[in-house]
This record gives structure tokens, sequence and C-alpha cells, in this order.
């Protein structure tokens, strides 16, 4: 069966076509949700998204919610972070900043592929904070999806997940510093709960899409490389088709979204025009952390 046929299956077969919610919280101020910042955790640690509406926050006020969170999950972005670390952190986001780019997609057609983010770190984005500051579009419009990797993992047999456990791929993709090939095991540790997270870079815009490199300390045989390919489509026609599993966020300007960028696969839609969309993001890294990339396999 080729690529094209399985999706259109799965679309077939579809029987539940009922999202997840994000979990969403009112407050009317930055005290109210400075306050709440206990809460906040515990759902960011369970669902690993969730929101934050009532409100427009500055990016003053951003950083400083940012910081009380941190505080507690021991991130860069802390109480007594620098500011040199504070001000590389914050970066603006949106795609829709660019005039020359056409914007012909529908709401249904993605802009940005379904990616796991910057897989290739050894010290990877933990979070990332997202200040919608305008949207100037209806709201269904530029809808951004998400899908928790941690239950990716468990939607595969017992068998499959021990296969994946086993598996490193190699990849390549254009990171901020330098070029691949990257080596990367493609279930990987959450490092707050220590669950297993499926960390496979799913993006059609790989310079080289990830294959099966090793298994099990071993140079992987082609017949266990087809057997990874399929587990790959599988995954990739779960992030496009499974509505169960996914939650959309439906933007509204001044929304405030918090997203474990190490645990939730996410994807970008269409349907908005040149400057309607902007967010001011706060990305996340540990407390010590380098730029150091996966440029060689991690066999056990
Ligand atoms: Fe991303």
């Amino acid at each position: 069966m080729n690529r094209e046929n399985y999706y259109q299956t799965i679309e077939d077969t579809k029987t539940t076509p009922m999202e997840k919610d994000i979990p969403t919280y009112y407050f009317s101020s930055i005290q109210e949700a400075i306050a709440s910042v206990d809460q906040i955790i515990e759902t960011f640690k369970k669902n690993g998204v969730l929101v934050l509406k009532g409100h427009s926050y500055t990016t003053e006020e951003q950083v400083s919610l940012v910081k009380a969170v941190g505080d507690i999950l021991n991130w860069n972005v802390c109480s007594d972070a620098n500011q040199e670390t504070i001000d590389s952190s914050i970066y603006p986001g949106g795609h829709s900043e660019d005039e020359t780019r056409p914007y012909n997609l529908t709401k249904d057609e993605y802009v940005l592929d379904w990616h796991i983010e910057q897989v290739y770190y050894l010290h990877p984005i933990l979070a990332g904070i997202w200040n919608m500051t305008k949207f100037d579009t209806d709201k269904e419009n530029g809808n951004t999806r998400f899908v928790d990797s941690i239950e990716l993992f468990k939607s595969y047999s017992e068998e499959e997940q021990n296969f994946l456990i086993k598996s490193i791929v190699k990849w390549d993709k254009q990171s901020p510093l330098e070029t691949g090939p990257y080596y990367t095991n493609v279930v990987d540790l959450h490092p707050v709960s220590g669950e297993p997270v499926l960390r496979v870079e799913t993006d059609q815009g790989c310079i080289l899409y990830p294959e099966l490199y090793a298994l099990d300390g071993k140079e992987a045989t082609e017949e266990q490389k087809i057997k990874f390919k399929d587990l790959q489509d599988r995954l990739k026609a779960t992030l496009r088709n499974d509505e169960s599993l996914r939650y959309s966020q439906k933007w509204e300007q001044g929304d405030l979204l918090f997203v474990d960028l190490f645990r939730m696969y996410h994807a970008v839609m269409g349907g908005y025009n040149f400057g309607e969309r902007a967010f001011t993001g706060v990305g996340i890294r540990p407390k010590v952390y380098d730029y150091s990339l996966h440029k060689e396999p991690r066999l056990v």
C-alpha cells in the first residue's frame, strides 16, 4: 500500500471526529495568573499544552509569568536569569510576516507541516510560551494543532514499542548552527515525567527524511528499515487523521499558550493573510545547556 492510499484508508474509516479540548484558564490580570502558577504547572505536566485567556499580556508580564513557572520547573528563564538569557529567549513568530510569500492556503491546509521541535540538540528546547499579540482573522483560520507524543508512543503495540525504543535514525534538517546529518534515538524519556516520548522528525521539509540507521546497537538491515518506514508512515497518518488525539488551538488575540515542546508534535494551518497573525514567543531550555548537536549515534 503506498503512502497516499494509506492516508485515504485512515480518512475513510474515521469514526469519532472528536478533538481534545485545550485546558483553558481565564485570568483578568498578571497578578491573578502568577497567583495560579501551581495550577498552571500541574496542567502543563498533565496535558503538555494549555492556554490563558481574559487578559492581554505585555512582553514584560509574559516574562514575569514564565519566570514564576521557570523557578519551579528549573528552566533557564527564571528569577535569577541574567538579562542576556531572557533577551535571547524572546522571539517573534506567527508565520505571516513574509510579504513575498503567497497566502493562498485554506484553513484545512498546512502552512507548517507536523514536526517536533529541534530534535537535533543534545539539550533540546523544553517549552514555548506564545503570546498572540495580533490575530486579525477568523477563529477558524490559522489554527495550531498539537498531538501528545507520549500518547502516540502508546498507540503502538508492545512489540512495536520495543522496536522503536531500540531504533536510531539518521536524518538532516537545517539547524540554526550547522548541518547534519544527525543520529537520534526515536524514543527519548521525558525529562520531567520519565515517560517514553516518540521523537522522530516528520516534517516533509527535511533535507534527509529520517531513515533507520541502527537497531539495538547494530547496523539496520533492509528488512528492519522497511519495518521502520511502515511505523513512520503510520505516525504521519495518525498525526494527520486521528482527531481523537488532536488539540486545535483556535486563536484569539491576547491568548497566551504554554506548550511542552519536548513532547508535543505541532503544525500550523492556513486561511489567513499577510500580517494577520503575530505572536511573541519565549523559548525555554534547561537551566544548564549548550547547543551541541547529535552528530554521533547514542549506541547503548
Ligand atoms: Fe515548531
